[in-house]
């Protein structure tokens, strides 16, 4: 083997959100959930990470940078996700280049990983979701790895349970799985991106100044402390998963979007049932609340759902383009920019929503009318600054490789960051 060379893979992730919530471990170091979970891929476009792999004979540890700097891998998590990947690598030839790696080179040759998220990794968006499926997937490339999707998901889940769900385009199952060596707690996917591709999504980054408890230990705590996870674990998400199924089968909306902020509510019923109490969501995100509740009901019929995860951003479903219209003229009004941002920084993402909006080139958001359904003036209140930036997205696709080598984040030379 020439020592010159380096062998590069250059992927691309999604991030998901839960509709269907994964809270409490049954095993803390293989990551086993006490219960079975139902997300939606998010679209890559607004929210991914790209990962590139490289190995060379001239690496001398494994080394990886996030969003430029350089990290440890020296935590469980990563050694757990680069043994299992080790243990399946298979032989690898690239004859252009006069590369052989042989299967067992692979626990000697070292590694180098870059990443990078296209999204604040502090906005508090699932970011190692998308960051350890997309490790995952990448190395799973580079090492010719010949594990299929939910295999591999069950690799991706030794590094953040909700990662598991990041394999997958469209909406995705977590199944809990029975055994103990964690073989069936596997990712599958329930249906691609384009079987409900009216839904429409808009993520409201909400300002917070606190720090908020990581998901790891809310949820170790919960586990120890809260009789109402027993009971959601074993009495509710076993048939709420099932209806949730048919839902999405059928694209019934208003089953959607009952059973998506039902489960929101009880995820946060259960942080609050946790001693000491959790507390994800703040003024901001009841607010929030209230103007979809208030919508919904004036409507009939549920227009949006929202669901909030492990801090106060609201991500809000919209049953298609002219109910994430409406939904974002309320929005807008109640949560208007501080006076510094203009709205083409503070509504990012699919910015054609707000073509639709009539919101387009819109210069004074102050001047936006009350929505109809408010009848009292005590309701029309609004709260500048409350909300950082929106982001508008869809349903998305799955992991990607990509081809272009200007898109990988290592130079092809020396296996460094560019
Ligand atoms: C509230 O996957 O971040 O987002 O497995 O400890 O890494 P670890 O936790 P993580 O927890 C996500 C919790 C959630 C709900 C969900 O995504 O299902």
């Amino acid at each position: 083997m020439g020592e010159k060379w380096v062998l590069m893979k250059t992927a691309q992730t999604p991030t998901n959100i839960a509709v269907i919530k994964y809270w409490g471990k049954r095993d803390e170091s293989l990551i086993l959930p006490v219960n079975d979970s139902i997300s939606v891929t998010l679209d890559p476009s607004h929210l991914c990470t790209t990962t590139t792999v490289a190995v060379s004979p001239a690496f001398h540890q494994d080394r990886m940078w996030l969003n430029g700097k350089e990290i440890s891998l020296s935590g469980g998590r990563y050694q757990n996700c680069l043994r299992e990947l080790r243990r399946r690598a298979c032989e690898v030839e690239d004859k252009e280049k006069g590369i052989k790696i042989e299967k067992k080179d692979w626990e000697k040759l070292h590694l180098h990983i870059a990443s990078y998220n296209n999204f604040p990794t502090a906005a508090g968006l699932a970011s190692s979701a998308a960051g350890f499926a997309c490790l995952v997937f990448a190395l799973a490339k580079l090492m010719n790895v010949k594990e299929d999707d939910s295999q591999l998901s069950a690799i991706a889940r030794q590094g953040s349970g909700s990662a598991c769900r990041s394999l997958f385009g469209g909406f995705v199952k977590w199944i809990m799985g029975k055994e103990e060596d964690g073989s069936d707690s596997v990712a599958v996917q329930l249906v691609d991106e384009k079987h409900w591709d009216d839904l429409f999504i808009v993520i409201a980054v909400v300002s917070s100044r606190q720090k908020e408890t990581s998901s790891t230990s809310g949820m170790r705590e919960t586990v120890q402390t809260s009789l109402l996870l027993q009971h959601r674990a074993k009495e509710v998400v076993p048939k709420r998963t099932l209806q949730m199924e048919e839902a999405i089968k059928h694209r019934d909306f208003a089953s959607f979007a009952q059973l998506t902020c039902a489960d929101s509510n009880q995820f946060h019923a259960v942080c609050l049932d946790t001693s000491p109490p959790i507390f994800y969501m703040n003024d901001t995100s009841h607010k929030i609340i209230s103007c979809v509740e208030k919508w919904n009901r004036s409507e009939g019929s549920p227009q949006v759902a929202y669901t909030f995860d492990a801090g106060p951003n609201a991500v809000l479903i919209a049953r298609n383009r002219k109910a994430a219209a409406q939904l974002l003229q309320r929005l807008l009004f109640h949560f208007p920019p501080n006076s510094d941002s203009d709205l083409d920084s503070y509504v990012i993402g699919d910015k054609s929503i707000l073509k639709d909006a009539g919101l387009e080139g819109l210069k004074d958001v102050e001047a936006l009318c009350p929505p109809p359904e408010i009848k009292e003036n005590a309701a029309a209140q609004k709260y500048p600054g409350d909300v950082s930036y929106f982001i508008c997205t869809r349903p998305g696709r799955g992991p990607v490789l990509l081809s272009q080598q200007d898109l990988a984040l290592l130079d092809p030379e020396t296996g460094l960051p560019k």
